[in-house]
């Protein structure tokens, strides 16, 4: 038999308070998207006729939440439409603000909280088929948990454990205070069912609100056939009410995304302290270390070995590149096999060529480096360009910087540069050509030329035993 139709109402109303900001509690970030985005899309994974999201305070930002998440396509518009709850009255009374967009719709109706940002589709669609194997009326989702907490209370019959009615922590009795299994606020049911329930919900409890919960509680008054789907993993239902359930959330989002990578064959050594944003691409079988963080859309291809304690924000890293401990890299391309660090700063526009090595303590900003230069130490290149095979010494600076404008260095191919070589920019080095160490290099140099700009070096024999004798 053919499934039911499908609509979806997602609650999206409320203030928030405890989340002390101005903003709608979900339209806050999670993950680097609006909550309530992640909703929507979970639910657009059952491609229901109808999605209805209520919305109230501050409704023009959680439309336009909702309205961008379609923009990128992250789901589809069409299905989509928003209902407004005038007064904040409760999670019953923003069901019952939905229904006029329900009209003409006879079939399920899924109905989630748009707080509950981590929800996965594959849950949502066990809902679905447990509620239509069992033929129910109406099927909750629950949880249980041992932790401290405010959800709702699953209160069932003690004989014959099926459910009576859903409890908030504010009306309990100690005994149901007690209670594990708790609503993590998901409900399957029939369209014109659920019209009844919300319409003669009452708010006689202790916040004076209409609970949509005690649709539960009515379903059993009609003797409606009531299930639940009992699910292993909190987490996954965590709702947002606070600053720590959003860093809870965050944390799972986090964490879940790490552990994608590792199942997909990426060796991380500590997934706790690997931090990786969604636009991040890693190659199965790279090697990352402890204490990472991939930033922005930064692309790391295959055999490569990240060691540990770096920060990579939008960089392109080819294969065979080894980032070695302590580096911090932005907006840059990393050549295949090359070698970066350990310590070392690879700042904007910086391109590194197949085979470059960028050793400790240098310090590279709009360098490209050509195949299989070298910079081992102790360095500032900047606004330059170092010719293939060239060798760049310790302490070497590029002076790009008047006070005033910047200025470019070019390093011809195969050019070696001595130790503690400052080059005034704007300045050229030919292809070949050799740089003195210490030298101060302010005019062109010719290609195989050998430039040096130090004082001549002085010996004066014996001159060292004499003062030592006349101070003794
Ligand atoms: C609700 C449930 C509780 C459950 C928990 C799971 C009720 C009465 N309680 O409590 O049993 O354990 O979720 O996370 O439903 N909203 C509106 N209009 C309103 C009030 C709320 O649209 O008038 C929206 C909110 O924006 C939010 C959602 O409904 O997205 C849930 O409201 P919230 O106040 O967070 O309910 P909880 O106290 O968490
Ligand atoms: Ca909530």
């Amino acid at each position: 038999m053919a499934s039911p139709k499908l609509s979806v109402i997602i609650l999206g109303a409320g203030l928030g308070r405890r989340m002390r900001s101005d903003l709608p509690k979900v339209v806050i970030s999670t993950c680097e998207r609006p909550m309530i985005q992640h909703v929507v899309e979970a639910a657009s994974s059952l491609s229901p006729e109808r999605i209805v999201v209520v919305t109230g305070h501050r409704r023009e930002m959680v439309e336009e939440a909702v309205q961008a998440g379609a923009a990128e396509g992250l789901y589809p518009i069409k299905p989509l439409s928003f209902a407004i709850q005038k007064d904040q009255l409760g999670t019953g009374d923003a069901v019952k603000a939905a229904l006029p967009n329900l009209e003409g719709f006879s079939g399920d109706v899924l109905i989630l909280y748009g707080d509950v940002p981590l929800l996965r589709k594959e849950t949502l669609k066990g809902l679905l088929t447990k509620h239509h194997s069992n033929g129910s009326d109406l099927t909750i989702v629950t949880a249980i948990t041992d932790q401290q907490n405010s959800y709702g209370r699953i209160v069932r019959d003690s004989r014959s454990k099926s459910i009576l009615k859903v409890v908030e922590t504010k009306d309990c009795t100690p005994e149901e205070f007690a209670i594990k299994e708790v609503n993590v606020g998901i409900y399957l049911c029939e369209s014109k069912f659920l019209k009844t329930a919300v319409l003669g919900l009452k708010n006689q409890n202790a916040q004076k609100e209409y609970y949509l919960t005690d649709i539960v509680e009515a379903a059993n008054g009609s003797a409606l056939k009531l299930d639940a789907l009992i699910i292993s993993d909190i987490s996954e239902v965590q709702g947002v009410n606070d600053r720590i359930e959003l860093g809870i959330v965050n944390e799972t989002i986090r964490n879940r995304r790490v552990a994608q990578f590792v199942l997909d064959g990426v060796e991380i050594s500590d997934p706790r302290t690997t931090y990786i944003d969604p636009g991040v691409t890693i190659a199965s079988g790279v090697k990352i270390g402890p204490n990472v963080q991939l930033i922005g859309e930064t692309s790391i291809a295959a055999g490569v070995l990240i060691e540990g304690n770096t920060y990579i924000k939008s960089c392109n890293i080819e294969n065979q590149a080894v980032i070695k401990f302590s580096c911090h890299l932005e907006d840059s391309k990393i050549g295949a096999g090359a070698s970066v660090g350990p310590f070392a700063r690879i700042r904007p526009g910086s391109i590194l060529e197949r085979d470059v090595k960028i050793g400790n303590f240098v310090e590279t900003k709009k360098a490209h480096f050509k195949e299989g230069a070298k910079a081992s130490h102790l360095s500032y290149l900047g606004d330059c360009t170092v010719g293939k095979e060239a060798n760049v010494g310790a302490g070497t600076i590029t002076c790009n910087y008047d006070g005033y404008k910047k200025s470019k260095t070019t390093i011809g191919d195969g050019a070696f540069i001595g130790s503690n070589t400052s080059l005034v920019a704007p300045v050229e080095i030919g292809a070949g050509a050799t740089v003195g160490a210490g030298s101060v290099i302010t005019k062109n140099v010719e290609p195989d030329a050998l430039a040096v700009t130090r004082a001549p070096q002085v010996s004066k024999p014996g001159w060292s035993k004499k003062k030592r004798e006349s101070k003794a």
